[in-house]
């Protein structure tokens, strides 16, 4: 460490959850800085499945400080669950806090986000429905509601009431949807004010203080690079920054204070929702990687599209992110496939890219390139050490770094927190 950004380096869902629950062993504090609850990170702990959508994956270590950063969006309802359950389970959460700066998710943001998704017919962006667009533009928009505002009644109270009419107009005249009442979001968040309270504080001052006390400091990723609103697959992005620079806005600290930069890399490609995915694989491949591979959305339980893993894509994640190095997951989903297929440039009007293109009409037409490898059978999800993998699976690996110029450092070999080892 002492102070790591850990980012999704595809399209979300690499792992990220669980790679952060093995790092945060070592971490005094676990920061997310970006999106809400249409994150979905999974942690396996002795054999335990948790769920997690705002609370970080450090929240398991009770020495941890989990902070949930000015830059996310927050479900106060989702968060409240997500604590009790949690408490039920025997986790603490007095090491939970919640930043003053952050936007808070009012139901017209979801109700809009349905709406809108409907309004958008076929061309829908498959979003979450979790509010995640309508709350950042408001954000944006600087009509926002605020924890700080929330903790306050009076405060609350006026900027619900303001913004209600709007909202109301835009639900029931521009989408035909039926009106909501201001009492009962005003008495159910209310509620969720007062037990949230105790968790507000100025979380920029604890993560600095932290860091300049030379703490070990994990900031952990949600969605990934390909979900980001400038770097992504525009429109078919989420409202946020997954990618490292988001840390420092969204945490509230700036670029020198970060020291090293890990992107979390799934052993092939998966998208959930809609959008351009060159190495998309429509045949039985696709369907064994969804069923070995378990991939179904942790948030929605949609089914991933998957594909074969894509390099140009992760060549482009090494430079946005500045990464020093990968994390690699789920190579043990891989095993049992005779032939494996790396896309290590496209192909389009007879010219080779290298580079990710910037519009997603320049990706329509672009065939992948492909290195093709012999497989491997052995199941891995027993081996501790690279030396004691398959000679496939070492050559897999030496193709990811000698293509995209950076080291892989850990490597995933199964769900649990133990099924995953060092590089080195
Ligand atoms: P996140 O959003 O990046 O945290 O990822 P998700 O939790 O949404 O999805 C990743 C899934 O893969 C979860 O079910 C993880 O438990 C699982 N997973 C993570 N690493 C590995 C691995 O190395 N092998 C296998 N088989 N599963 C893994
Ligand atoms: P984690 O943190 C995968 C996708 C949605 C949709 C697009 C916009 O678990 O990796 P939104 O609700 O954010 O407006 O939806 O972004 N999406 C994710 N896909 N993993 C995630 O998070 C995602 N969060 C959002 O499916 O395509
Ligand atoms: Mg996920």
């Amino acid at each position: 460490m002492p102070a790591t950004a850990l980012v999704g380096a595809q399209w979300g869902d690499e792992g990220k959850g669980k790679t952060i629950d093995i790092l945060a062993a070592k971490a005094d504090m676990v920061v997310r800085a970006q999106g809400g609850c249409n994150a979905g990170h999974t942690v396996v702990a002795d054999g335990v499945t948790h769920k997690l959508h705002l609370i970080p994956s450090g929240i398991l270590n009770p020495a941890t400080v989990n902070v949930i950063g000015n830059g996310t969006v927050v479900t106060p309802g989702i968060l409240l669950r997500e604590m009790d359950e949690l408490a039920s389970k025997g986790y603490s959460l007095k090491n939970l806090k919640l930043d003053a700066r952050a936007h808070v998710i009012l139901p017209y943001h979801i109700e809009l986000d349905i709406l809108a998704e409907a309004a958008r017919g076929g061309a829908d962006l498959g979003t979450t429905k979790n509010g995640i667009g309508p709350c950042y533009m408001d954000k944006a928009e600087r009509v926002g509601i605020r924890v700080c505002d929330l903790i306050d009644p009076a405060v609350f109270a006026e900027k619900l009431k303001v913004n209600l009419a709007v909202k109301n107009k835009l639900i029931t005249l521009v989408y035909g949807g039926k009106a909501l009442d201001f009492e009962k979001i005003y008495d159910e968040y209310c509620g969720y004010a007062k037990r949230l309270k105790p968790y507000v504080t100025d979380t920029s001052v604890l993560v600095y203080n932290a860091i300049k006390a030379n703490q070990n400091v994990l900031f952990e990723g949600a969605q990934g690079m390909l979900l980001d609103l400038d770097m992504g697959t525009y429109p078919y992005v989420t409202s946020s920054h997954p990618v490292t620079g988001g840390f420092c806005v969204g945490a509230g600290i700036g670029p020198t204070l970060i020291d090293d930069c890990i992107g979390v890399a799934k052993a092939y490609t998966t998208r959930v929702g809609k959008g351009p995915f060159p190495t998309e694989l429509l045949d039985e491949i696709g369907e064994r990687l969804r069923r070995v591979g378990a991939e179904y959305g942790t948030t929605t339980g949609r089914p991933r599209r998957c594909g074969w893993l894509d390099l140009v894509i992760l060549r482009c994640a090494v430079r946005v992110n500045g990464l020093t190095g990968f994390a690699l997951s789920k190579l043990d989903t891989l095993s049992g496939i005779d032939t494996l297929k790396v896309c290590i440039a496209y192909k389009k009007d007879g010219e080779t890219l290298y580079d990710f293109p910037t519009d997603i009409r320049d990706l329509e037409g672009c065939e992948p390139v492909y290195v093709e490898m012999a497989g491997f059978g052995e199941d891995i999800t027993g081996v501790r050490t690279f030396d004691a993998l398959p000679k496939a699976c070492k050559r897999y690996i030496e193709l990811i770094e000698s293509e995209t110029g950076c080291p892989i450092r850990m490597i995933g070999v199964g769900q649990d927190r133990e099924q995953n080892f060092d590089r080195n």
